[in-house]
């Protein structure tokens, strides 16, 4: 399987910008060794799946709602992230979990709606950095993976250590590769295909140290903040694969 390569642009992206972004990625892209991912803010994400449309580029949603319809005001369902042209949507992201309130157990009844509506969640984890000072990492993230995945999961999982994200500060490589072989082990435990689910790191995802995490056992890619918002960032972490 190729590595992932996502950019969660996250509330970032007016229609110009968005989609000169998603055009030069398209056309920076030439024999690309990995699967690249764009999931820009909802209002743009069916213009930038037009603009990606049989490049082999994907898109997806950052968040859905647990219903396909109905009165549940400024929400977005799985069933129009994909009439939108998704095929992937992000969940249970830290940013959704500390500025939402979302719940792991919310976070599954999202996976299950998206898994539904037929499209691939990228389910998010990722301890604080007072859980790792307490040494407390594999416990919270394993809480995490127990209560956000439906039995029945199929997809992909995102190690996000929350103090990595935006702040330019990374775990160590072993610290990364310990972390990925836990995360398998808990998902080979609770789920007979676990085996097969690809596991992105995410934080601080760089031109600069793309290489080194992405050559990190079972690191199947990277989800990408900051870096995916500049096209030659992006194209070079995707190139690094
Ligand atoms: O979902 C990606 C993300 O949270 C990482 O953000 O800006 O640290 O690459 P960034």
């Amino acid at each position: 399987m190729r590595p992932l390569i996502a950019g969660n642009w996250k509330m970032n992206g007016l229609t110009e910008p968005s989609a000169a972004l998603a055009l030069a990625i398209r056309h920076g892209l030439a024999d690309a060794g990995a699967e690249v991912l764009l999931c820009p803010p909802a209002t743009q994400l069916a213009a930038v799946s037009a603009l990606v449309e049989g490049s082999g580029i994907a898109t997806g949603g950052q968040d859905c709602h647990t219903r396909d319809s109905g009165a549940h005001t400024g929400d977005i369902s799985p069933v129009m992230l994909a009439d939108a042209g998704a095929r992937y949507v992000i969940l249970g992201h830290s940013e959704r979990r500390q500025d939402h309130g979302e719940t792991s157990a919310i976070v599954a009844a999202k996976v299950s709606a998206a898994m539904k509506a037929g499209l691939i969640p990228i389910v998010c984890v990722g301890e604080t950095e007072s859980d790792r000072s307490a040494g407390e990492q594999e416990t919270v993230v394993g809480s995490q993976i127990t209560e956000s995945l439906p039995s029945d999961f199929t997809g992909i999982i995102a190690y996000e250590p929350i103090w990595a994200i935006g702040t330019g500060k990374v775990p160590t490589s072993a610290d990364i590769a310990a972390m990925h072989a836990f995360i398998r082990g808990e998902l080979i435990r609770d789920q007979a295909e676990g085996v097969g689910f690809r596991i992105l790191y995410g934080g601080s995802v760089k031109p600069g140290n793309a290489a080194e995490i992405l050559g990190l056992p079972d690191v199947g890619g990277a989800l990408v903040g900051g870096a995916s918002l500049i096209a030659e960032d992006f194209l070079a972490i995707i190139r690094a694969v």
